[in-house]
């Protein structure tokens, strides 16, 4: 079970942002994804993820076994396949703990969304206890007034909460302080061993100190340009991304 992304190209306005990209995200393993800034990491995910303004020209995208390609966005969350924004957005009249609980119950198929399941909310008090969410902050409205710290924790608790086969997390280290990276690497590590598949993109290799990725890419120019075990992303630390730049 893997979601795959086959022999990928995508144009945005016209441009050539992913070339012929392919990447295989198994379940219960963490692909790090690196690069340098401009190198094509968001405009893969946002492709992955259906973004109309994402043309894929060609290649697939494989979600256990069956191409998703053609879906709606709202399919491939469906699907299960989801993505953390960089940016989680303000909901005001609506507290955490509610989004969280309705997403969930939607995700479930269940018909009441209000309705709290026993089980769900243990489940999902575990997280809140691993990503360091307060009691507190679960009872506020969503992310209106919340730190940056406090955004990005509760946008990775609504995430994992969910529980997506796969999940694309977008920089997910940024923003945060030490402890907060600590912590989110903790929820993706969590994850991990519930057997959900993550793709974790990082620019700084700092998330990766607290987490060995199974497998680390380097996008360079929407090119995968080197593919290694965690010694990759301890060298991309140590030394940049000198070495695969070229200087044409
Ligand atoms: N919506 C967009 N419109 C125009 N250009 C874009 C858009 N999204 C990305 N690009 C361009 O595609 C390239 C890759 O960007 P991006 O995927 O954001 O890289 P990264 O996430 O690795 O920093 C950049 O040159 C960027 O300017
Ligand atoms: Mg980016």
């Amino acid at each position: 079970m893997a979601l795959e992304v086959v022999d990928l190209v995508v144009d945005v306005e016209g441009k050539r942002v992913i070339d012929r990209v392919s990447l295989e995200v198994e379940r219960g393993r963490i692909v790090a994804l690196m690069g340098p800034n401009g190198s094509g990491k968001t405009s893969l995910v946002y492709a992955i993820m259906g973004h109309p303004r994402y043309e894929v020209v060609s290649g697939d995208i494989i979600l256990d076994g069956e191409s998703i390609k053609e879906l709606p966005t709202h399919k491939r969350v469906l699907k299960g396949v989801m993505l953390g924004f960089q940016n989680p957005v303000e909901v005001p009249g609506v507290k955490l703990s509610t989004l969280i609980i309705a997403a969930r119950n939607k995700l479930d198929g269940k018909s009441e969304l209000l309705k709290i399941d026993p089980s769900v909310f243990s489940e999902i008090k575990k997280y809140r206890e691993i990503v360091g969410v307060s009691d507190e902050l679960l009872y506020r409205e969503a992310n209106v007034g919340f730190s940056g710290g406090e955004k990005k924790r509760a946008e990775i608790l609504q995430l994992v909460s969910l529980r997506p086969k796969y999940i694309l997390l977008d920089e997910p280290d940024s923003g945060l302080d030490v402890d907060g990276v600590r912590d989110v690497a903790r929820a993706v590590e969590t994850l991990r061993e519930d057997g959900r598949g993550i793709l974790i993109i990082t620019h700084y290799a700092r998330i990766l100190e607290f987490l060995e990725p199974d497998e680390v890419l380097v996008l360079v120019d929407g090119r995968i340009v080197d593919r290694g075990g965690p010694e990759l992303a301890r060298r991309i630390e140590r030394e940049g991304y000198e070495a695969y730049l070229s200087h044409s």
